[in-house]
């Protein structure tokens, strides 16, 4: 019991500005701590972390070996800060193939707004906070709060509840003109392993809107195609316009994280349809909706 109580106290969400520093200083720890804590208002986490996706990639490298293609365009959909992005092209180029990686998210960066109390908002682009701070605590914009934090920190809750409900327009008031007391920091959204990684970029995109153009030889979609985070004719539009951007006799990998196993199904468009080519543990919960099974 005890654990647990340690385990979800150490589960803290990073204050924006605490990451920036982190991230300056190429701290992969703590960059994993705030991106565990950054739920968009979509609903999806920004969750990830270095070596996530390791066995995946173990079905997915050689089988892109095995394409033949000395060279290969990788899209990785939905990449949040982009360090498993990295870890993909290593494992890519490590293989003895030459890569240019694109990893793409609907939102690569944010601002922070700092109130000279030390008090502060996350916002993302469409100028919705996405986390509230108070000193060196933060928490998210879903209310309610985890119990831990109502039990923790209960001023601090109350606190944050209150710029939620009240004094937000404040705040976003100073995205738009200098204001006394308030300090604006834009917040890049990616890892520091990005900027280090020749090879990889990573653009903000809508998945269900690309602007990165061309056909990939590669996508991996992990963490995103959820039955939990999307209705289900809105993931079919998703995977439709993946499966549209997949070169012929290109590979795409869906994979979900559960408990810390990755569910992924490798998959091969062959005359414009997708069929299964691997899987591991399982194989993703929307195996079906990429390649209904015959009969
Ligand atoms: C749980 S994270 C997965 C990160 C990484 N792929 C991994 O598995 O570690 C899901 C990511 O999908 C992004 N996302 C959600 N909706 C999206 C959309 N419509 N287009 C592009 N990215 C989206 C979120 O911003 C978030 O960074």
């Amino acid at each position: 019991m005890i654990d647990r109580v340690r385990a979800s106290m150490a589960l803290r969400a990073v204050p924006s500005l605490e990451f920036v520093d982190a991230r300056a200083a190429g701290r992969l720890d703590v960059e994993r701590q705030f991106f565990a804590g950054l739920q968009m208002r979509n609903g999806v986490f920004k969750t990830t972390h270095h070596r996530r996706l390791d066995d995946a990639n173990a079905l997915l490298v050689p089988a892109v070996k095995a394409l033949g293609r000395t060279s290969v365009r990788v899209l990785d959909v939905g990449c949040s800060s982009g360090v498993s992005t990295v870890e993909l092209h290593d494992a890519l180029t490590a293989a003895g193939l030459t890569c240019d990686t694109v990893g793409t998210d609907v939102m690569t960066a944010a601002r922070h707004v700092a109130r000279e109390d030390g008090c502060g908002v996350l916002f993302d682009d469409d100028e919705e906070a996405i986390q509230v701070e108070v000193g060196r605590w933060a928490m998210s914009w879903r209310w309610p709060p985890r119990k831990i934090e109502l039990l923790a920190h209960p001023l601090k809750v109350a606190r944050a509840q209150l710029i939620l409900r009240s004094q937000l327009d404040a705040f976003r008031a100073a995205l738009h003109a200098e204001r006394p007391g308030y300090r604006v920091t834009r917040v890049p959204l990616t890892s520091s392993a990005v900027a280090s990684a020749p090879g990889v970029t990573v653009v903000e995109e809508d998945l269900l809107r690309p602007t990165v153009p061309g056909a990939f030889d590669v996508i991996r979609v992990a963490n995103v195609f959820n039955l939990g985070y999307f209705g289900e004719a809105r993931l079919r539009e998703m995977i439709a316009v993946t499966v549209g951007r997949l070169a012929e006799g290109g590979l795409l990998m869906v994979t979900q994280t559960r408990a810390g196993t990755n569910h992924a199904t490798l998959f091969r468009k062959r005359e414009g349809a997708m069929e299964p080519a691997g899987a591991i543990h399982g194989g993703s919960d929307v195996a079906a909706m990429v390649a209904p099974p015959l009969g």
